[in-house]
């Protein structure tokens, strides 16, 4: 007779509610908060700058420009790419809306394409499918961190199709030995709460073509000629031009310096991360061997970011559905979520662009049995156990 789960009576495995994330910032990373508060310039200030060199440098790009969310950053890649009505943008079905929203907001057409179904990441099969003469973009997202296949996706592109990664799960992962930002035209990164390094708010867009950067720094602050830094001063001219459409896309200087700071540890909290998801795959390990999920493998040639871990459960071994998994497990204290609800299954996708289930099988099957697992660097090893133990009790109490 298996333990009963605490949603149909038993006692909970964990006695707190842990989340699938959570920020982790230390006293050094909101010191360097307050020093900014303390100075002058509380946006677009030095900080600004730091952050973009010590950013481009970590990610491998030639350049990169701050703004205040990984949505802003994918909107100014579009935007600096200059899509025209009409113009397509290959999107996986699989991600969050900014993934697809940026390409409207931009005036371009997301065009949904179908996953793979081991790495969750974009089917380049069913790209080539949906590539026409007006595809001037795909943008591989990594999901939970997991790069996608970086050659196949350069083979796809061509004198018209660029690559706009989104890689707002993607901080620290790498492609056969090099950081994804040096990849393509564009890496856009995300600095929100549950991401590994956390600002509250905040992105970078990182970019291998100077003339874009230079446009995007404009655009991200209303497409003045001139910055604030510039204007500034006894000597100094008060003096801009608006040379096209912009925004206010600043990121302040308080986020920048929260940013700065965590990524001085990135590379050992990303170190920590990885030991934490080799102990999730060996306690799983019974788990998988029993039918009852699978864990997605990474392959060699990547460094996987670690910012999920998701499962795909076994539903033919089940009684239930993910969604009775995923209830029973929030009654344990295991606070898991679902990484994505298809951009296809949301009236607003579904009624602007006719997209239908039945077009995305792949997606479709893999979103009935998806869970994302707690995952972040301060997680404890013994949580993990914890965690696997009350899957393993929610899943043998519902095996068939
Ligand atoms: C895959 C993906 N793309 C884009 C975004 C947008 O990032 P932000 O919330 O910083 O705008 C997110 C984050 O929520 C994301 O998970």
């Amino acid at each position: 007779m298996s333990a009963k789960p605490a949603i149909e009576g038993g006692r909970p495995e964990l006695s707190e509610y842990v989340p699938y994330s959570r920020p982790s910032l230390r006293k050094e990373d909101i010191e360097a908060a307050v020093g900014v508060l303390r100075s002058q310039w509380l946006t677009t200030g030095p900080k600004i700058r730091e952050l973009e060199e010590i950013f481009a440098k970590l990610v491998g790009a030639r350049e990169a420009a701050a703004v205040n969310s990984g949505t802003a950053a994918l909107h100014l890649a579009y935007d600096a790419l200059g899509l025209n009505p009409g113009d397509e943008v290959l999107v996986p079905s699989l991600t969050f809306s900014a993934t697809a929203s940026s390409v409207i907001m931009a005036g371009g057409t997301p065009v949904a394409v179908d996953v793979e179904g081991e790495s969750l990441n974009i089917s380049l099969d069913d790209a080539a499918r949906y590539a026409t003469n007006r595809t001037r973009a795909i943008s591989p997202v990594h999901i939970g961190g997991l790069p996608c296949d970086m050659d196949g996706i350069l083979d796809f592109t061509s004198d018209n199709i660029a690559v706009v990664q989104d890689a707002c799960h993607a901080i620290g992962a790498e492609y056969k030995g090099r950081p994804l930002g040096g990849f393509g035209f564009a890496a856009a990164y995300s600095f929100h709460a549950v991401k590994q390094v956390a600002a509250g708010e905040g992105g970078a867009l990182a970019l291998n073509d100077e003339e874009a950067a230079e446009k995007v720094r404009r655009t991200r602050h209303h497409g003045l000629s001139t910055s604030p830094g510039e204007r500034h001063g006894a000597g100094a001219s008060y003096y801009y031009e608006i040379t096209g459409l912009g925004y206010n896309y600043r990121l302040s200087d308080v986020q920048a310096a929260l940013v700065i700071s965590q990524l001085e540890r990135a590379d050992k909290d990303l170190v920590k991360r990885e030991e934490l998801a080799t102990e999730y795959d060996s306690l799983l390990e019974p788990l998988v061997e029993r039918e009852l999920l699978e864990t997605i493998p990474t392959p060699p040639e990547v460094r996987h970011a670690r910012h999920l871990y998701i499962i795909k459960l076994n539903l033919g071994k089940l009684s239930v559905g993910r969604d009775r998994v995923f209830a029973a497990l929030r009654a344990e204290n295991v606070g898991v979520n679902v990484h994505y609800i298809p951009l296809y299954r949301h009236p607003f996708y579904r009624d602007r662009f006719g997209w239908d289930a039945a077009d995305f099988p792949v997606t479709e099957s893999v979103f009935e049995r998806i869970l994302s697992l707690p995952m972040f660097t301060e997680l404890e090893t013994e949580t993990v156990g914890a965690v696997v133990r009350a899957v393993g009790k929610v899943l043998t109490y519902y095996k068939r």
